[in-house]
Parts: C-alpha cells; sequence; structure tokens
C-alpha cells in the first residue's frame, strides 16, 4: 500500500511517498520526501507571514509532486491514496494542499485522505519505530503543546494542553529577544552548548501542580525581562540565558509528564512534533523511565512523510473523506469533553 502526502499547513510545502510492507506491520518505507522550506521568503518577518506562505505553496506544490513521483520512480496510478493536511493550520496554505489532493485524487480515481496535521505528528513514530497503541504521547510544536493517550487512528484521549502559549513559540520568542535569528528552537539549542543551565532562575509555570495542563506565558514575559537586564553582546550571558531556559522547559515538561504517566500509565512515552528535535529536552524526558521513542530529527518538525503515514493508517481503516471536505483551519485531535 502506498500513499502519497502533502503538507502545507504553515511554511513548509512537503510531499512524500510512503509504503507500508505487506502484513499489517506498523513500520513503513519512505520512498519519497521533500521539503520546501519557505525560510528565506518569511525570514525578514521574524516569522510565517500567511499570505506569502499561501501564495509560495501554491507556487511551489506542483513541482514538488512531480519531483517525489520521479525520486520514488512511480505514477500516480501506482498510488493507493492521496492524503493531504486538512487543519488546523493557516488557511490559504491548508487550502492548496487540500485542492490540490483532491484534484489528484478526482482525475486518478484515488481514495482522499484528509489528515489532521496533530495526528500526522501523532503517528509519525510508527512510520519508523515499532510502537504498539496505546501510547502516552507529547506533542510539542510551535502551535501546541498537549498529552495524549494515542488508542490508534482517529481515538485519542487528552490529558491536558497548554492555557496559553505553545512551548515552540516560547522558543521562537526567546530566540527573537536575543536576535538569534529565526526558527528559534534550533537557534537556541545551538546558543545554549555550554552555557550554565543554572545562572538565571526562571519560573516553572504549573510546576508541581496537580493534572497536566502547561503554561509558558510566565516564562515568556521572565525571559524578556532578563534580555532587558542583559549586557549588549555577551556571548557568555545569552548561552547562559539559553542553557537555563532550556533548563526550565525541559523541568516543567518532565514534571508533566510524570503527572500523565501516573494518571495513565503507559510503558511507552512518544515525543513528537517541531520542539521534540530537541536533543537536551530529549535526555531530559529519557530520564523519567518508560521507554522514549522519537521520529527522527528530520521527521519531528512539519514535513509529507507524516501526512502520508497518517493517511495510510487511516487508510487501512477504511477511514477515507469525501471531496466535499472543508478545510479546517481548527481542528482539535480529541474534544475538550475528554480531558480527564
Ligand atoms: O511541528 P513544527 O515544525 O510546526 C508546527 O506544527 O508548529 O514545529 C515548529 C516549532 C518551532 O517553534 C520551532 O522553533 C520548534 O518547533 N523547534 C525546536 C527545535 N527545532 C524546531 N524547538 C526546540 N529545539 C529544537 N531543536
Ligand atoms: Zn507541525
Amino acid at each position: 500500500m502506498r500513499v502519497m502526502g502533502i503538507e502545507t499547513s504553515c511554511d513548509e510545502t512537503a510531499v512524500a511517498i510512503v509504503e507500508a510492507p505487506a502484513g499489517n506491520q506498523p513500520v513503513g518505507n519512505i520512498l519519497a520526501n521533500v521539503v520546501y522550506s519557505q525560510l528565506t521568503e518569511h525570514r525578514r518577518f521574524g516569522g510565517v507571514v500567511p499570505e506569502i506562505a499561501a501564495r509560495a505553496h501554491l507556487e511551489r506544490l506542483d513541482g514538488l509532486v512531480a519531483e517525489a513521483l520521479a525520486e520514488a520512480k512511480l505514477d500516480l496510478a501506482d498510488l493507493d491514496g492521496i492524503a493531504a493536511t486538512g487543519g488546523p493550520g493557516l488557511i490559504g496554505g491548508v487550502l492548496v494542499g487540500v485542492m490540490t489532493a483532491k484534484a489528484l485524487a478526482f482525475a486518478h480515481d484515488k481514495p482522499f485522505l484528509a489528515v489532521n496535521h496533530l495526528e500526522g505528528h501523532a503517528l509519525s513514530v510508527r512510520l519508523t519505530e515499532e510502537v504498539t497503541f496505546p501510547y502516552l504521547l507529547l506533542l510539542v510544536s510551535g502551535g501546541h503543546c498537549q498529552l495524549l493517550t494515542v488508542r490508534g487512528p482517529g481515538d485519542f484521549v487528552r490529558l491536558g494542553t497548554t492555557i496559553d502559549d505553545a512551548v515552540g513559540e516560547c522558543f521562537d520568542k526567546t530566540a527573537k529577544l536575543l536576535g538569534l535569528g529565526f526558527p528559534g528552537g534550533p537557534a537556541v539549542e545551538r546558543a545554549a552548548q555550554g552555557g550554565d543551565p543554572q545562572r538565571f532562575p526562571l519560573p516553572r509555570p504549573m510546576w508541581k501542580k496537580p493534572g497536566c495542563d502547561f503554561s509558558f506565558s510566565g516564562l515568556k514575559t521572565a525571559v524578556r525581562q532578563a534580555v532587558e537586564k542583559l549586557p549588549k553582546g555577551d556571548s557568555r550571558a545569552i548561552a547562559d540565558l539559553c542553557a537555563s531556559f532550556q533548563r526550565t522547559v525541559g523541568d516543567v515538561l518532565a514534571d508533566r509528564c510524570a503527572n500523565a504517566l501516573a494518571m495513565a500509565p503507559s510503558d511507552t512515552l512518544v515525543v513528537a512534533g517541531g520542539v521534540a528535535a530537541n536533543v537536551y529536552l530529549r535526555r531530559r524526558l529519557e530520564a523519567l523511565g518508560p521507554r522514549l521513542v522519537a521520529p527522527p530529527i528530520k521527521l519531528c518538525t512539519d514535513n509529507g512523510a507524516m501526512i502520508a503515514w497518517a493517511g495510510l493508517e487511516r487508510l487501512r481503516l477504511g477511514h477515507t473523506d469525501s471531496l466535499d471536505f472543508r478545510p479546517r483551519p481548527r481542528w482539535p485531535l480529541a474534544p475538550a469533553e475528554a480531558h480527564a
């Protein structure tokens, strides 16, 4: 079974083709995985500009579809389904991906699959690692910070979520305040190397509180105040602040995951989403005890392979979508009522 996945919900235009070996094994093969990152388009604005993103997706997507097929040495006729991110995300970009996937599916008489971007992150680990349902998932990206039990495709129980900002946004803001560039996560991680993680005491919102919710706005404010007092051009202080910030985030994530493991015991903790690329944070989560599984670093940030894989998992269950699917700017993985 082979599925193409199209991802256009933010600032990466991405197309991939994945294949499941015969016999319902969880692990798959990536036959093609092409990503065009719009970094240069957005860099001078210090963040993603939705209108520019939508246009860039439109200009690039056809070419990337052709490139992915060439890389996999396949024709559209060889595919079993066409998946695209159906939301949540910047609606202009999501529309471009969904329209393209629907057109390809219609023209070649293939099933169309509208994939929730968060489900893409949530299931991505099963593309490369043997992980069986159910598992505990920490989903940490630029727009989300949640703890969920993943029971199967389309079957999630939300244990906690952020009450204000996402953790990736907090990394991006810290980098911006320190002039480290965009996107911030990798820049903060690099700058933190060799820094003193104890030098700046920063607040740890929600730390040691019951439940599994997160909060990052107080930490963001504290970082801003610390940056304002920093001597200009002091690279030692920048390294120390980045290391202290990262340690603080590590303390909070580890504390919230420990609570989640107490509420919903699991022998496997999966971390996914762009922030899961952070090696220091992975180490902190590893120390919690259960087996920690994360996608390979390059599949943590947005990519087409995770959308193709989630589409494939849905297709295997017969969960296809009709061509009148409407893109969804908001699309929670689990209803708030399921909040434990
Ligand atoms: O999953 P993703 O590519 O897009 C969303 O769905 O949001 O996540 C992007 C986020 C950005 O905030 C970026 O700064 C963060 O992931 N990120 C990192 C690292 N790499 C990317 N955060 C911390 N450490 C990293 N190495
Ligand atoms: Zn994402």
